[in-house]
């Protein structure tokens, strides 16, 4: 897999090599199950900061092998036969089965753009419909994943998204992806679950650690599947991952954090490629958030698949057919946009850039 060259990934790499090099032998020894006693600490205190109260190390934290055992755990813990489950489209392929797999049912509200095609927008301009979301609320409504920054979009639900959702859960739990916002809305940290993961924050995959926050009560049903499906997590890993939360703590909002780095880069990254891609007139979705851009293609000819199949074999740019993440009903709404990557190294986006402008050349003869 290609490095990125944010900067973090040598320190989580650093972090590891101290790990491996400290003859501490309990360090390559089954840890708690709930977590790596130094990795639920710094969890716990850096949410603790972010949320303004106290989150409890021991039962309103988990670990977990990433935030895909997260995901097993929050809906297969919670979610029992007969319950609905609400999915904002485009959605991550697990959540189905798992919901499936639990006996429930997933109900389906898509994220549509409030601009024609014409227009460039940003993924701020997806938008729910507020009375079809209230609609899909019954008695039998259980949870409402969501997932913010969107994967493939790019979306970050703004207050105004956030509070219609947390009013219309308030008689629910709700469970949140990867952000931490809705759990800080008044009345929603009981409500929600909140999963993050090492490997999208440190640009770190391969390592699979990730962690869960919420109320006691709630993180109860998932400490059991937890205990059960793999009892702990990597204790090497989290202890490195714990490494280097504990230098992100002590720098905190600085300029010198990786949380504030990270952010510059993608937003230079993220600028650069949207420059390209508007030069070689194209009209990418602008992504407020996460490492991923939505392109539209202008093709009648190529579409979905066929399309990122050509772009792959005739420009030499490998997309993702954003469709896969989409249900039946709503495919062909979607079918004339890919899903591009844009956290790579510069020379890599230049190598793109240039791969684009020949592209709008051939393009016209398509
Ligand atoms: C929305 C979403 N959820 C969960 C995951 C899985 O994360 P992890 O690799 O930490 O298990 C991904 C990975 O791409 C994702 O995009």
């Amino acid at each position: 897999m290609e490095q990125t060259d944010v900067a973090n990934e040598t320190e989580a790499e650093d972090a590891l090599l101290e790990v491996l090099n400290s003859n501490n032998a309990v360090l390559h020894q089954y840890t708690k199950s709930n977590g790596h006693p130094r990795f639920v600490n710094v969890l716990a205190k850096l949410y603790s900061k972010l949320l303004n109260r106290d989150v409890n190390p021991q039962s309103e934290i988990l670990s977990t092998l990433g935030a895909s055992e997260a995901l097993f755990c929050a809906i297969t813990g919670l979610i029992d036969v007969g319950d609905e489950v609400i999915i904002i489209e485009p959605y991550f392929d697990v959540y189905v089965p798992l919901i499936k797999i639990s006996g429930g049912t997933p109900r389906f509200i898509a994220l549509k753009p409030k601009l024609n095609e014409s227009e460039l927008g940003s993924s701020a301009d997806w938008v729910f419909d507020s009375k079809e979301l209230e609609g899909l609320f019954t008695e039998k409504t259980r949870a409402i994943i969501l997932n913010t920054p969107n994967n493939p979009l790019g979306k970050v639900f703004d207050l105004s998204e956030l509070t219609l959702i947390a009013n219309l859960c308030k008689k629910m739990e709700c469970f949140l992806e990867l952000e931490h916002f809705l759990a800080s809305l008044p009345g929603m940290w009981e409500r929600t679950v909140t999963i993050g993961s090492a490997g999208k924050t440190f640009c770190a995959t391969g390592w699979k650690v990730g962690w869960v926050y919420g109320s006691a009560q709630l993180l109860r049903g998932l400490q059991i599947v937890h205990q059960y499906a793999v009892f702990t997590g990597s204790t090497p890993l989290e202890e490195a991952i714990a490494i280097v939360f504990e230098k992100e703590l002590s720098r905190l909002g600085q300029d010198e954090s990786y949380f504030v780095t990270l952010e510059k880069e993608l937003k230079s990254k993220r600028d650069y490629i949207v420059k390209k891609l508007l030069e070689a007139h194209m009209k990418p979705t602008i992504p407020d958030g996460g490492f991923f851009y939505y392109l539209h293609s202008e093709s009648d000819e190529y579409k979905d698949f066929q399309f990122t199949k050509w772009l792959t074999k005739n420009v030499g740019l490998q997309g993702v057919p954003p469709t896969v993440f989409y249900t039946d009903k709503n495919k062909q709404l979607f079918e004339n946009y890919v899903r591009f990557c844009f956290i790579k190294k510069q020379e890599t986006l230049e190598k793109a850039a240039q791969t684009l402008n020949k592209f709008n050349a051939s393009h016209i003869e398509m």
